[in-house]
């Protein structure tokens, strides 16, 4: 089988594209992908480099069965479009982010997370919870765990229809 890889983005790669991470990568393991589905995350910001998950995103995570432990924030770079086949945003800000320093051969890589839920489909963005309660965090969860259903089984069938860069433009 071939392989495919996801980068999921948010603002400070602290709260939601690591949620995005642990949680994908999870499910990826589960269904004995994991040589197949290359998984990563990052930030558009700097300010939080190299820094484990919020605590509080963490913390739900864990409490959902998801380990973030061992995720560290990056910044996203020029590299990343050519090298990971989908990438993922979490809301319309970091798409406009992305988008600006998108070299002209892979627009159709870059995508919102929520175009892939199908039980959330009255937000197309994942809300940032980082000045909000508790709640956000779950809810960042909630989101994730939805879309990620769905991007699984479109990237199953690519991998068995042979399709490695099927979202290249
Ligand atoms: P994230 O949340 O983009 O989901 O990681 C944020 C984390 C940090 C900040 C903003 C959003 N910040 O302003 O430091």
């Amino acid at each position: 089988m071939s392989n495919i890889s996801v980068l999921f983005v948010c603002l400070g790669n602290i709260c939601r594209s690591p949620t995005a991470h642990g949680v994908f990568e999870q499910m990826v393991g589960e269904a004995g992908l994991q040589k197949n589905i290359t998984v990563d995350s990052c930030g558009t910001g700097d300010w939080h480099i190299g820094h484990s998950p919020d605590e509080r995103s963490a913390s739900a995570a864990l409490a959902r069965g998801y380990d973030l432990s061992h995720l560290r924030s990056r910044q996203i770079n020029g590299s990343d479009f050519g090298q990971f086949d989908y990438i993922l945003v979490m809301d319309k800000q970091n798409l406009l982010d992305v988008q600006a320093m998108c070299p002209s051969d892979y627009p159709g890589k870059l995508e919102l997370f929520l175009d892939y839920a199908n039980n959330f489909s009255e937000t197309k963005e994942v809300p940032d919870p980082y000045y909000g309660g508790l709640s956000g965090f779950d809810n960042v969860i909630d989101l994730v765990e939805d879309a990620s259903k769905t991007l699984l089984s479109t990237m199953k069938s690519s991998l068995q229809a042979g399709q490695s860069k099927q979202k290249q433009s």
